[in-house]
């Protein structure tokens, strides 16, 4: 599956969303994101970009759209704080490498700081792939790629992003959330990306 037909996939999903349960939503990005992230032409294009710093964000649409598809190259060790994603249902997957996933949930509010738990792992690589779904127990989550290679992961967001909030720890166990606008580095890059492979 080559980035012009992801990018249907997602905006019919899109179009649809009020008549499918969360579970058909998850089920057909998830479908489309496999299928795109085992593509060896998708892959080749991933290992041979040279991205300009070590965790680089690159949306892969149009900003006028109304989802995103961004593609994330994460350098040797380094991670992301635990972040929500402002609500949206959405899939994350891996082109190259093995970055590691902890899930979150939020067990108490506390005024402005909350106390999380976490709940699950995973490890993001070619053909597997993690929902975020909306909810306090559902779209927390850190990433780190802990390999001694580059990693690149395709997140799909079926609502656009434009801020969301990272959960820094405070004293006492809790941690305080600090809104935080969501970059690009570079926008509309699925452009350059290889096209026709094989769906
Ligand atoms: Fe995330």
């Amino acid at each position: 599956m080559d980035v012009t037909a992801l990018i249907d996939a997602v905006s019919r999903t899109k179009s649809q969303a009020d008549e499918l349960t969360r579970r058909q939503i998850i089920d057909q990005l998830s479908g489309a994101l496999a299928k795109f992230t085992t593509s060896p032409e998708n892959q080749r294009f991933a290992e041979k970009y040279r991205p300009r710093g070590n965790y680089t964000r690159l949306l892969l649409n149009s900003p006028q759209d109304a989802y995103q598809l961004v593609l994330v190259f994460w350098g040797p060790g380094k991670g992301s704080p635990i972040h929500d994603h402002d609500e949206t249902i959405g899939v994350v997957g891996a082109l190259t490498g093995e970055t590691k996933e902890i899930k979150y949930a939020v067990t108490r509010h506390e005024g402005e700081r909350v106390k999380l738990a976490r709940s699950s792992e995973f490890t993001i690589a070619p053909g597997r792939v993690t929902p975020i779904l909306p909810g306090d127990d559902q779209q927390l989550h850190l990433m780190v790629n802990e390999e001694q290679h580059w990693a690149a992961t395709v997140h799909v967001y079926l609502t656009s992003i434009h801020h969301y909030r990272q959960y820094e720890a405070a004293p006492g166990g809790a941690f305080q959330l600090a809104e935080t606008p969501l970059w690009f580095d570079e926008w509309e890059v699925g452009r350059r990306m290889p096209t026709s492979t094989r769906s």
